[in-house]
């Protein structure tokens, strides 16, 4: 078996055992789908979750020098023009030029093996040419042109207003040319055209953009914190949410998806020891991918070379993990200088500047940006735990999530689900432990066997069964462990 082959099926097998399951189903599936998109099931929600707050804790609340903010979806598209994601936030695509299929031209190279690092959008279509290369059915390829990622809407009741005078004004002034003089032709056509650019220009004012990323909430918010708590530099804000990018080619599982999760933090610095904070963070970074279980030897610091880095970014280190699919972008640590602040300081009108307390001294502060992308955490969550072993010489699948992230901590179950006595007894375990922990599970379905087998494929660390022993004897009960597989008897007091 190859090792191109070994990893689709690594892959398959996670897409479909999270599916079946109940991790992760695609969006809209019963139509049909929506590319790009992912829904998220009950045991989906709670490794998500789990993954988020450890980050929440290990970044926000068990420090002194972080903020957390959560700022709206929606917001005023001058943010976006300022930040430069209205002209720049754009990714080559071409096009196949019989199907008219569309590909992202980076991704077309990457697949037939070209390395695109520093490559600009002219040196991709030459490199398309001179390789001869095809769109996948086999057909000549277009020039690349840009394409911005943003989604947009219009706020406020307009769209849908604006739609219907435009028609109305034009079939009017057909209608009037018809019998008309050329006077009165002209008149009408002069009319239709007010009305359309009217109608243009309102959708101008009243478009939005989803937000691409949380980053841009936060520095919106700098003032505002800064004006609130006033917090000794370097500080830093943290977010957490949703983002959203029109991706040309969502791929990949839950890697590159449409609508996705952030968790951001923009750290506050004077320009002066940016570099010590940045380490910091970097450690800090680690700290975090090994609470989260993942093996040290998968992943890897890429330093992104300056022709390859946002043209604000004076440092960046992206974090690669061995995925299923191969070394790819976990996260991004990026030094941003003073790029976003200033951005909003010479167009807002505000001040964006920082005063150190006690002195005149002030400057607008310099930005160290951890970006992490929760998806592809759990992308990097569930490859790390997807674990085939033998017992007993049965092929066996589970799920070694470390017990903090898994989604069900205990599973309760009565040995035989037909003996009420056994069934009442196990629902009082059940009780305490739900009680204590929350995530525990009820599982009375099949034989034990069968319900370990279940388990295991859902990462839950201890089964706990009540059987006759627990009644008749000593009150103890089996605890099995998934790991080990190993069962031991223990008293309904020291479960916990
Ligand atoms: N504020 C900086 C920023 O957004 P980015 O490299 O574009 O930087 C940060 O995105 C992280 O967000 C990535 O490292 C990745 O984990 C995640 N991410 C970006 N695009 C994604 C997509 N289409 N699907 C899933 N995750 C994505």
């Amino acid at each position: 078996m190859t090792k191109a082959h070994e990893r689709n099926t690594e892959m398959e097998n996670l897409i479909s055992l999270a599916k079946r399951r109940g991790f992760i189903y695609p969006g809209s599936d019963v139509y049909g789908g929506l590319s790009g998109t992912w829904d998220y099931g009950p045991l989906g929600v709670a490794l998500k979750r789990n993954i988020m707050q450890l980050w929440w804790k290990m970044f926000v609340d068990d420090r002194e020098d972080m903020y957390g903010v959560d700022a709206a979806i929606l917001m005023n598209q001058k943010v976006w023009q300022a930040s430069g994601h209205v002209d720049t936030f754009v990714d080559p695509l071409c096009e196949d030029t019989v199907n008219h299929r569309r590909y992202r031209t980076d991704h077309i190279l990457k697949d037939a093996g070209v390395d695109v690092e520093g490559f600009t959008m002219q040196q991709m279509d030459e490199a398309i040419k001179e390789k001869g290369i095809k769109s996948p059915d086999g057909n000549q390829l277009s020039k690349s042109r840009t394409f911005n990622m943003m989604f947009e809407t219009t706020i406020g009741p307009i769209s849908s207003d604006v739609d219907a005078m435009d028609i109305t004004a034009l079939r009017r002034a057909v209608d009037r040319s018809k019998n008309g003089s050329a006077v009165e032709i002209e008149a009408w056509t002069e009319i239709a055209e007010k009305r359309i650019n009217q109608g243009l220009q309102e959708r101008q004012t009243a478009k939005v953009y989803l937000r691409p990323e949380t980053a841009q909430g936060i520095f919106t918010n700098y003032k505002n914190v800064v004006d609130s708590f006033y917090p000794d530099l370097p500080f830093g804000l943290a977010q957490q949410g949703k983002a959203f990018r029109n991706e040309i080619a969502p791929r990949d599982f839950i890697f590159r998806s449409r609508e996705f999760e952030q968790m951001e933090i923009e750290y506050f610095v004077n320009p002066e020891n940016w570099e010590e904070s940045f380490a910091a963070l970097l450690k800090d970074i680690h700290a975090y991918l090994e609470a989260l279980g993942l093996p040290a030897d998968k992943i890897h610091e890429l330093e992104v070379a300056s022709e390859d880095r946002a043209h604000y970014s004076k440092r960046t280190i992206d974090i690669e993990y061995d995925f299923p699919i191969g070394k790819e972008e976990l996260l991004g640590l990026a030094y941003r200088t003073d790029f976003d602040l200033k951005n909003i300081h010479d167009n807002s009108g505000k001040s964006m500047e920082y005063t150190i307390k006690g002195t005149n001294t002030k400057f607008i502060p310099h930005v160290i940006e951890p970006s992490f992308g929760v998806e592809r955490a759990i992308m990097a969550v569930l490859s790390a735990a997807y674990t085939e072993d033998e017992v007993n010489g049965e092929k066996r699948v589970v799920m070694k999530f470390p017990e903090h992230l898994a989604p069900i901590k205990y599973a309760v179950s009565p040995l035989l689900k037909n003996k009420p006595e056994l069934v009442e007894k196990a629902r009082d375990v059940y009780q305490i432990l739900k009680k204590k922990h929350g995530a525990v599970m009820w599982d009375d379905n099949g034989n034990i066997g069968k319900r370990y087998r279940r388990q295991d494929e859902i990462g839950t660390p201890y089964c706990v069964v009540i059987d006759f022993e627990t009644i008749e004897g000593d009150g103890t009960v089996t605890i099995r462990d998934r790991d080990t597989t190993e069962q031991k008897r223990i008293s309904i007091s020291d479960l916990s």
